[in-house]
């Protein structure tokens, strides 16, 4: 990430803390992501080369910009959905110099409607209560060898342990939590035969 984008990202991170600071509602705070949990999940992106990459939970565009540069390395693309339209998200994108695709839509509607293996990282960050209730989708579009990330694990381990739970019954799926930020836990869907067989191998 260049120093401009980075700088510019503090500030919108600080001006979002402020604001939140003065939001007795919590559902009207933007709730940015914490900066080292946007870092780790950049850094996953690029690590599992993700080129489809979709965020539930746009709010202001914060975490959407980090995932948008990290997706220039891999040639990917990343939409990111949310309920409703906040005030300053296209500016922030813009200013930025992200390409996003941004869709107002619930998350649960937007995954059962996508298809069967057409996603490489997944980001959870919208109403924590709802991602079970989505269930297969969170999953089911995920791709071999991609990525679900859910963000405030340990902030909120109540609120998540119905998907959690889930998904650590599904075979399919190898997960763990990192102690970073809010808890941001991410699982591993194993990868296609050739993913796997040259493991092990000297
Ligand atoms: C924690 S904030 C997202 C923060 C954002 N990812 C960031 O770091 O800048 C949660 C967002 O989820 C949205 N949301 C709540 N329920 C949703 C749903 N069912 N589908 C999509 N978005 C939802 C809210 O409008 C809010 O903008």
């Amino acid at each position: 990430m260049d120093a401009k984008l980075r700088t510019s990202l503090r500030e919108l991170f600080d001006r979002g803390a402020a604001r939140d600071a003065g939001e007795p509602d919590r559902l009207r705070r933007l709730r940015n992501l914490e900066p080292p949990t946007a870092e780790l999940l950049a850094l996953v992106l690029r690590v599992a080369r993700a080129r489809d990459v979709v965020e539930i939970g746009t709010s202001n565009g914060y975490s959407a910009i980090w995932l948008a540069d990290a997706a220039r390395d891999t040639g990917g693309r990343v939409t990111t959905v949310d309920v409703e339209e906040w005030a300053g998200v296209s500016q922030n994108l813009e200013r930025a110099g992200v390409a996003v695709t941004r869709l107002i839509q619930d998350g649960g509607a937007f995954l059962a409607g996508r298809g069967d293996a057409s996603v490489d990282l997944l980001f959870l960050d919208a109403e924590r209560t709802e991602y079970a209730g989505w269930w297969p989708h969170p999953v089911r579009v995920l791709r071999p060898g991609g990525v679900l990330a859910i963000d405030n694990v340990l902030s909120h381990p109540d609120e998540v342990a119905e998907i959690l739970a889930l998904l650590a019954a599904d075979p399919d799926f190898v997960g763990e939590t990192v102690a970073v930020g809010k808890g941001l836990h991410l699982a591993w869907r194993r990868g296609p035969a050739g993913l796997r067989e040259g493991a092990g191998e000297g």
